[in-house]
This record gives C-alpha cells, structure tokens and sequence, in this order.
C-alpha cells in the first residue's frame, strides 16, 4: 500500500472523538478552518477591501478551479463554485432542455439532493422519471453473514438500467456512491453505456469526492455535483460543479445575478452577456470564506496525494472491520470490488442502528445510523488502532 503524506496537526477532531463516519458531516481539516478564519478576520478589520484583496493576489475563485479541476483531472473553466449538491443539480435539471414524453432514469433510493430535482422538472414538463429498482438481495458466502434482507436499501443493475433506455431517454441521473449500503456505480461501464447510447449522465459524488477516483471526461460523465462537508473534510455550505462544455451549452440559465455577467462590476450595464464557461452556474456571491476554506482542504490534504492511494488505505481500514467484526451481531454489506466504496454498512442482528449509534455516540465513538445501517466510514486520516477500538465498541454493544 502506498503510504499517504499527511500532517497530523491538519486533523484535530482525533484529540476528541473516534470519528467513522465521514460519509456523515466530518471534521473540519485544520487548513480549512484557517483559511476560512482568515477571510472572516479580515472582513472584519477591512470589509469591502477584503474582496479587492481575495479577487486579487488570492484569488479564491480561480484557486478553487484550479483545485478541483486538477482533482477531477479537467480544466479550470469546467469547475463551478455551488453552496451544496442540491443547489447545483437544481440549476442542472431547471436548465435542461427536457420535453413532454422524454425520459430520465434514476434510482429509487436515491438522496434527495439527486431526487426532488428531476422530480420537479418532470412534473412541470411532462416528462417520466424512471426509478431502477433495488436488485436482488446479495448472498454473501462467507459463513454467518448470509443474504440482506429485502427491507433495505442496496443497489440498482447495469442491466436494467440498460433494458431501461428508449429512444426517449434522455438523461441518468444516479449518484456515484449510495448513502444508505454503500454501493459505488461502476463509473467506467456506467459512462460506456451512456455514451453508446447518446445519453447524459450526471453524478452526484457527494458520497465519493475525496475517496474515490472520479475522472469525469475519461468516464464520459456529463456533469458532477458534490458537497464539500463529507469526504472533502471541508465547510457546510460548500459545493462543486462540474460541467463538460458541451453538457453546459445545454442548460438554460435559471439562476442569475450579477457574479456570472462578463461586464462584471459594471452593474448597470444590463446586456445579458454571462459567461459560458463554469461561471455560467455562480450567478451571485458565495460564502467566500467557506469556499476558500474548502479550497485549502483540496490543496493541502488531497492534491499532497493520489485519490487511488486515499482509497486503497480506506479499504484497507475497512478490511479490519471485517476481520474484527463479530458477524453473529451484524451483517457486513460486502460489495463486489468494482462496487466497493469509503462506506462500509452493517444491519444490525439486534437492536437498532438509531439506538446503537447513541450508545457509541455517548463513548465518543461517531458511527452514523441511515435507514436501518450502521455506516463504518474511516477516512485518510484514520488509524488502524481506532478502527479496532470502534469495532470492538461495537461488538460490546450488539
Ligand atoms: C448522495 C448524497 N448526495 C448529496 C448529499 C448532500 O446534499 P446537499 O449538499 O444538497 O446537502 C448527501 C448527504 O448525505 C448524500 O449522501
């Protein structure tokens, strides 16, 4: 395994908590909270000065795509800044030229963010969403674990999505990791299908950005939302967008304001001239302090590393889980490798996940409960010696 280059002092939550569950709201690197601090000081000492000097030598709108397109392996002008995963796959699915009798697939378990979005537009337009089902439940063979039980949320097939596809489809709309169990989409097949049959495909990576690789134009991914709080280690309130040119000269502005006007500050030239690059989609202010926060998360914790090295550590952290586990307690949700994602789910034999995660909550060990699972999500700052304590708090409890 490849070891990962870390600064210890950049995760101080450790000193205070066992913290597996960064597919939850996670600790703010330290980086982060610095950067944000410091805008926040000096608007305080300047106010509107603080703009001059972060548009500026800081710039911390370009620092940002330039960040994350070197973390999606894209250009700069491909990135946009959002406050969340909602906000942009609402802007995505409000502009998007989809008329009565078109189609759209998703899944039907998927997080609102990916859901209410698409929901909405085929209402309004006539359009049909088109939810794949859960598969079959999966056998695991190894002794005692045995199948999940029909209740809960698993995972959708590549072979219906793909019995699924008519000449009126237009887009899927699947998020790269599921909240729930955990699944990952296979990215590669997945965008291999969509392009074979000229349909566009948005992910919602909240549940992998920082954890998994995610190379939209390899993939022929469309468009890519994410939420910067979870797996980025960065402030609530911040997002990414990512848009292929060709993808984004589709959607129709529906959010607008002054930030996304090539005359910039010349406010009362009222020309409708926004640009069509990423800043297309920031029509206004951001919450400048938590972006730029965000921005040091990717510059100093992620980009120091290979996404593929965060991930082979995370899974080796979870491959503990697996062999500490007492699985007469609860059942693991093993997915297949191509399926493996930061999230490892486990059902509970006894007891609920709600009741078991306030009990580890109340030893300062942080596993979060979602729709009948517990969530172990290690991260690349967790060690193999919390992992063991985790799960041996665990294994008291069951
Ligand atoms: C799959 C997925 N998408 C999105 C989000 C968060 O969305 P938002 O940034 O809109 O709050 C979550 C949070 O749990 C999630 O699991």
């Amino acid at each position: 395994m490849q070891p990962l280059t870390l600064n210890n002092d950049h995760f101080p939550a450790r000193n205070n908590v066992n913290f597996q569950a960064y597919c939850s709201v996670s600790p703010l690197c330290r980086p982060a909270a610095e950067r944000a601090a410091a805008f926040i000081e000096r608007q305080c000492e300047v106010g509107r000065g603080v703009i001059f000097e972060y548009t500026g030598s800081r710039n911390i709108a370009g620092r940002f795509r330039q960040n994350f397109g070197q973390l999606l392996r894209t250009s700069p002008a491909n990135i946009s800044m959002v406050t969340n995963t909602a906000e942009a796959l609402s802007m995505i699915a409000n502009g998007y030229p989809l008329q009565a009798g078109d189609e759209i697939i998703s899944y039907v378990h998927e997080y609102p963010s990916n859901h209410y979005p698409w929901v909405l537009q085929a209402q309004r337009r006539g359009a049909e969403l088109v939810l794949l089902d859960d598969v079959e439940p999966c056998q695991d063979s190894r002794p005692g674990v045995g199948a999940v039980a029909n209740s809960f949320a698993r995972s959708w097939s590549l072979d219906e999505l793909e019995a699924q596809i008519t000449p009126r489809t237009r887009l899927v709309a699947l998020s790269h990791v599921q909240f729930t169990g955990g699944f990952a989409a296979d990215l590669r097949a997945l965008g291999d299908l969509c392009r074979s049959r000229n349909v566009d495909l948005v992910i919602d990576a909240a549940q992998s950005l920082g954890c998994l690789p995610l190379y939209p134009e390899e993939y022929g991914i469309a468009c890519v939302a994410a939420s910067g709080w979870k797996w980025l280690l960065g402030p609530i309130g911040t997002g990414v967008l990512y848009t292929s040119p060709e993808f984004r000269e589709k959607i129709t502005i529906t959010m607008t304001g002054a930030d996304h006007m090539r005359q910039e500050t010349e406010y009362l030239d009222h020309r409708w001239n926004p640009y069509d690059d990423g800043r297309k989609f920031e029509y206004s202010t951001v919450p400048y302090a938590l972006v730029d926060g965000l921005s040091a998360a990717v510059e100093e914790v992620f980009l120091p590393n290979t996404i593929e090295a965060i991930a082979a550590h995370n899974w080796h952290l979870q491959d503990l889980v697996l062999e500490h586990l007492d699985t007469r307690r609860y059942q693991p949700l093993v997915h297949q490798p191509q399926h493996r994602s930061g999230i490892l789910s486990l059902i509970p034999r006894r007891g609920t996940a709600k009741a078991i995660s306030a009990e580890l909550d109340a030893q300062r060990i942080i596993i979060t409960p979602r729709d009948g699972y517990l969530r172990f999500a290690p991260h690349l700052c967790t060690t193999e010696e919390e992992v063991v304590a985790a799960v041996a708090a665990l294994n008291r409890i069951g």
